[in-house]
């Protein structure tokens, strides 16, 4: 798949440019893209949301298309369709991402954008832990099951989805489940990520906490001379 064009971060007192990877993994609706959009916006990182990839493979799946053919054969305009955020696609995206074929098949270009030079934030569930373990910074963002389907709820009835907020509640801990059960790549707090309980914050809040770590980190490993991000 192509990727999309990133922004080069200089480190000017060297003239380098600068690796740097952050990792944002947590169960659904708990804020991540939030605290993802925050950073890549703050610090001109490439954003990387690879639930679409997942999302994109399922719509391709739900179009009759073999799972790992839908994963191996993923093109840019599958990932930027506006039909990948329905209740339908979150299940089937949920299923097929447990298939060990089909993350095979995505492993190698997540791999590739973590490691872009100009810095790259990825979210998702198994980025800390799988795709890039070396990252120098990674998150963990969680929320309440009451929070998480509240946003979700609110989500889905501004898009026009005739859905209920417990109907909401019961799909996203169905799928945490299964994404934290399965037996590759689980969903799994990497040992070093940094938690962020996002139940009671609001969006500052919780960018503002994302921001200040990344910030710190970014700045150590700036007077470490730089350092390669998704080794
Ligand atoms: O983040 P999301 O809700 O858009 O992700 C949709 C599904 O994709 C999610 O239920 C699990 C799967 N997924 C995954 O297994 N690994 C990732 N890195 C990202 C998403």
């Amino acid at each position: 798949m192509a990727h999309a064009p990133g922004t080069t971060l200089c480190d000017g007192r060297k003239g380098r440019t600068v690796k740097f990877t952050v990792t944002i993994d947590g169960p659904a609706a708990a804020g991540k893209g939030t605290v993802a959009r925050a950073i890549a916006a703050e610090f001109g990182f490439a954003h990387l949301d690879t639930g679409l990839l997942y999302r994109a493979v399922g719509r391709r799946v739900l179009e009759g298309v073999p799972p790992e053919t839908a994963a191996s054969t993923l093109r840019h305009g599958d990932v930027v369709r506006d039909d990948l955020r329905t209740p339908e696609v979150s299940r089937v995206a949920s299923e097929v991402a447990a298939l060990p074929e089909v993350r095979r098949a995505l492993v190698e270009f997540q791999r590739e954008f973590a490691s872009r030079d100009g810095g790259a934030v990825l979210d998702g569930r198994d980025i800390g832990t799988v795709i890039c373990p070396d990252a120098e910074a990674k998150f963990f963002v969680t929320a309440s099951d009451a929070a998480r389907a509240h946003r979700r709820w609110l989500e889905l009835t501004a898009a026009g989805h005739d859905v209920t907020e417990a109907g909401v509640i019961k799909d996203i801990r169905e799928r945490d489940a299964r994404d934290a059960s399965r037996r590759d790549a689980p969903m799994r707090v990497a040992t070093d990520a940094m938690i962020l309980d996002t139940s009671d914050l609001d969006v500052n809040e919780m960018s503002a906490f994302a921001l200040a770590a990344v910030r710190t980190r970014l700045e150590d490993s700036q007077q470490d001379g730089g350092s390669g991000a998704g080794k």
